[in-house]
């Protein structure tokens, strides 16, 4: 069996990596295939290197651009490298423009294709994720969804079931797996002022938040309220399209410390040790639930629910006082609530399904 593992963000890159190493250990046949979406070193080279991740085979380098002109050079590069490699099996995890395009490119040249991650529904179109996540289970002979939630929504939308597999979620995996070696490095919070469970951790990168500078200056100006009612520092790292719209909009936050991108083991003891979240990412929802921290989720919908039901989220949208009164409420709250995400065996699980039907 030969694989094809295409990524191209962050997220993809620490959410396959559990894959990756159980393909690694079996000795499979596999190559990984980089779209080259993500390229500053801190959203992509460094999690290949702490993660010791083997070097993609191929880098497409398509960089940024219009979601046309980035998904269209994704489809038209990785195409080439199928008919080159000719795979068993293409691998996409999440709902990202390379999601997307490599699902799309795999499936026209009837090349089988697996989506982890799949099952996902904020039903927000105005999301790309949601076009994203959609379309790539639509393309997709294996449906690895996280949770019976996820293969439920995949029913209703017609899929049949032999095409669906309840796996978990590969960040469980991820974050069992890295948190050991996190606890051995360096805690980033000892170079800092900062103590254990003493300061908040803030990240916003969503366009819908970031784009929008009504929304996102409102968003801000909650995170700086939160942070000067609680008297507690607020840590964001600061993703690069956030950067540049917080420029562009000339938004200076008061009560915020910005810092660079962190790794992913940097950012795991930067989450475990915080008193709350605050985020509109998709994996630090997943990541806050995962480790009981409690989380407020900066947008209106999720397409984690799974996060709200078991009590450690809560959707709080982009208005200062709702911030605020969302983070009074999920301070007050037990964190014993139970991971719905799965037991950290799921990047096995799918490699073991892989084997069975290919
Ligand atoms: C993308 C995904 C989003 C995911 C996020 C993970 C899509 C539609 N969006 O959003 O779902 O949550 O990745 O972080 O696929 N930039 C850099 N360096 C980089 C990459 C981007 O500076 O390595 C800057 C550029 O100014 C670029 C902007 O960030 O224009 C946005 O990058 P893009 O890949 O279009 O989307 P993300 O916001 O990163
Ligand atoms: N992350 C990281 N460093 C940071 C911020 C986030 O390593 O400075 C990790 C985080 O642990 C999570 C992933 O990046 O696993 C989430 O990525 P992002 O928020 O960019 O995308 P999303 O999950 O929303 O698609």
């Amino acid at each position: 069996m030969k694989i094809a593992i295409i990524l191209g963000t962050r997220p993809e890159i620490i959410k396959m990596a559990p894959i990756i190493r159980e393909v690694e250990s079996q000795q499979r046949g596999y190559f990984i295939l980089h779209t080259g979406q993500h390229y500053s070193y801190n959203l992509d080279r460094v999690f290949f290197e702490q993660l010791r991740l083997p070097q993609a085979r191929y880098n497409l380098e398509v960089g940024s651009g219009s979601h046309g002109e980035q998904t269209a050079k994704i489809l038209i590069g990785v195409e080439k490298v199928l008919q080159q490699e000719n795979p068993d099996v293409v691998l996409v995890e999440g709902d990202t423009n390379s999601v997307l395009a490599g699902a799309l490119a795999a499936v026209k040249l009837h090349i089988k294709v697996g989506h982890v991650e799949a099952g996902l529904r904020s039903y927000d179109r105005n999301m790309p994720e949601e076009i994203n996540r959609t379309l790539a289970d639509h393309c997709s002979d294996f449906l690895f969804a996280p949770t019976e939630k996820a293969k439920a929504i995949l029913l209703g939308e017609g899929i049949p079931e032999e095409r669906i597999f309840v796996t978990g979620n590969t960040i469980v995996d991820a974050v069992y797996q890295d948190l050991e070696i996190a606890k051995e490095s360096a805690n980033p919070i000892n170079t800092t002022a900062l103590k254990p469970g003493g300061y908040f951790l803030a990240t916003i990168h969503r366009p819908e938040n970031v784009d929008n500078r009504t929304r996102f200056a409102s968003i801000l100006e909650g995170l700086d309220l939160v942070a000067s009612q609680f008297g507690v520092p607020m840590v964001y790292p600061i993703h690069p399209r956030s950067r540049k719209m917080m420029t562009k909009f000339g938004l200076q936050p008061k009560n915020l410390t910005l810092i660079e991108p962190v790794d992913f083991l940097d950012f795991l003891q930067l989450e475990s040790s915080a008193r709350l979240i605050l985020t509109d990412s998709g994996g630090v929802q997943e990541e806050a639930c995962i480790l009981g921290i409690p989380c407020v989720t900066l947008r209106d919908n999720t397409e984690r629910p799974e996060t709200v039901e078991v009590g450690s989220n809560i959707l709080a949208g982009a208005l200062p006082d709702r911030i605020v009164k969302c983070v009074k409420l999920m301070l007050g709250r037990q964190d014993n609530w139970r991971n719905p995400f799965g037991d950290g065996k799921a990047g096995r699980r799918i490699v073991h399904i892989l084997e069975e039907k290919i």
